[in-house]
């Protein structure tokens, strides 16, 4: 790739990535290409007026605030206005599929997940011919060659856009694009909130030169840490940041990690009660708090330790503002334990402060999940058992997949280990940490520090709160490179 660059156009990268597709309700149309991949890619060619560019999408998020602010200021109910978006990605099967030969320098991302789930920890056990098979639904365990991603204000939108999409590839008897499978993600109706009640999406990198106005405690990281053959996109894993060599089809395009992953909500609000002791100050809040390293109204418990400020959970001028270096942040837990999910994911001044120096950088992802499936019925919440399926469609964007979302996964929520302290090993990721070493790849779990004031104690964790059940690993190009490379 060369290495003089024109600066970043917005308009030429795919909207979901930088700016996020707005969204009350989310379709991912997993599909297959048909065997005539010319006829295909001839109606791609048809979808790139559909596809929301970076530009579009950053209007059409003003246009949300505009029409907000009126409803507000006019004392009436807001309604989300009707819009909708469309972004596509291809996984290396796709890419393969559509003759495009290049190596995208990725090696998770050229495997592919369902090879990379073993190394996730999922749950699993070996096929007939010996290689691990994941516990997923039978839709990802077969080739998914790319997902159309379909966003709007309600479901008769996103429905009515999708049969836009479906009717640009298939028309009459002629079919090029065949659905595999749609995971359909719709906001909770406490609005930025996952299932497990948590405010989520709060923390996200800034992007050098991009997003010029950070907030405070929001790091910068170089263009290149999400979008490829920009500055940044090294691998990290080299002392000297060696730049990955990527094909001229890599500029300006993200990898994108999508997972299908289940939640036992009703298990683990019954976990947080009967483990809690308000007696000793320990509620049930609380410890939900510092397995998550914020309450639910998303303040921080680094800041805010013992109890919740909804205003600044809210405020993003407060609520992303800590590094895990107040005084004797780095040795204890008083305020975070070090296993929280916030602190596993995005170490912050574990790593990068002046006890260890370890750049984090290239570790960052940016987060635009859905949570799908239906509220707690009174049924689940008495009996404690989820009967009903519901999670968090979660999806990351990054310049490496390898470097990134597979090693925050791998190397930090799994590995009891990290963040490293000195007396203690802090544990799993209460939330998404996954023992691979048990009986058919699920094992025990446990953490430390969950309780503040008994924090040697070890805390034992069910095996899974989060269940994965399946996912793929996608490339999103940019616009040109869609419309000159992959389309015909
Ligand atoms: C932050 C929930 C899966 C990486 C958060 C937050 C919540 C949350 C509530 C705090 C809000 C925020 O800072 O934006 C969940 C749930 C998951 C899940 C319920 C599964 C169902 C994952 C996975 C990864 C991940 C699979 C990556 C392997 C992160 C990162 C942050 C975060 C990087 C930001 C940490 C920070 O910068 O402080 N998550 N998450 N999450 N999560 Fe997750």
């Amino acid at each position: 790739m060369t290495s003089t660059l024109l600066p970043l156009d917005p308009a030429n990268v795919q909207g979901d990535i930088l700016v996020g597709l707005p969204k009350k309700v989310q379709h991912y149309l997993f599909f297959q290409i048909d065997d005539d991949v010319a006829a295909f890619r001839k109606r791609l060619h048809l979808l790139i007026p559909f596809i929301t560019n970076t530009t579009q999408a950053q209007d059409d998020r003003a246009k949300i605030a505009a029409h907000k602010k009126a409803a507000v200021e006019q004392g009436k109910n807001y309604e989300f206005l009707q819009l909708s978006g469309v972004n596509i990605a291809f996984s290396q099967f796709g890419l393969t599929k559509l003759g495009i030969t290049d190596d995208m320098g990725d090696t998770a991302f050229t495997d592919g997940q369902q090879k990379d789930s073993k190394n996730l920890g999922d749950a699993g056990a070996p096929g007939a011919d010996g290689e691990f098979v994941p516990n997923w639904i039978d839709a990802f365990k077969g080739q998914i060659h790319g997902v159309v991603l379909i966003s709007g204000n309600c479901d008769l939108t996103v429905t009515a856009t999708q049969a836009t999409v479906l009717s640009i590839f298939n028309v009459g008897a002629r079919i090029t694009l065949h659905e595999v499978i749609t995971l359909k993600g719709v906001v909770r109706p406490e609005r930025g909130h996952e299932h497990f009640g948590f405010r989520d999406g709060i923390s996200q990198p800034a992007v050098k030169d991009f997003d010029t106005k950070p907030n405070p405690g929001q790091e910068t990281v170089r263009q290149g840490v999400i979008l490829c053959g920009r500055e940044g996109d090294v691998d990290a894993n080299e002392e000297s940041e060696k730049p990955f060599n990527r094909p001229a089809c890599a500029l300006d395009g993200s990898f994108l990690a999508l997972r299908y992953l289940f939640q036992l909500v009703p298990e683990f609000n019954n976990f947080l009660k009967a483990s809690s002791d308000p007696t000793k100050g320990l509620t049930a809040d609380l410890l939900g708090a510092r397995l998550v390293g914020r309450w639910k109204s998303g303040a921080p418990v680094d800041v805010f330790p013992l109890a919740d400020n909804p205003a600044a959970g809210e405020d993003v001028l407060q609520n992303n503002n800590f590094r895990y270096d107040f005084p004797n942040d780095f040795e204890t837990q008083d305020r975070c334990p070090f296993a929280a999910h916030t602190r596993k994911t995005n170490p912050r001044n574990d790593l990068e402060g002046p006890k260890i120096g370890v750049p984090t950088e290239n570790r960052r992802i940016i987060r635009r999940g859905i949570p799908f499936g239906p509220e707690v019925t009174p049924e689940e919440a008495t009996s404690g058992k989820t009967l009903h399926g519901r999670g968090l469609i979660f999806a990351a964007y990054c310049g490496s997949i390898t470097n990134s979302f597979q090693f925050i996964q791998k190397s930090w929520a799994n590995k009891v280990e990290f963040p490293p302290k000195e007396h203690v090993n802090p544990g799993f990721d209460p939330i998404i940490g996954q023992n691979k070493d048990g009986p058919n790849g699920v094992g025990p779990r446990s953490m430390v520090g969950a309780n503040p004031s008994d924090q040697s104690a070890t805390l034992s964790l069910p095996v899974e709160w989060v269940v994965p059940k399946g996912g793929e690993y996608f490339f999103s190009p940019s616009i040109s490179v869609l419309r000159d490379t992959f389309a015909l």
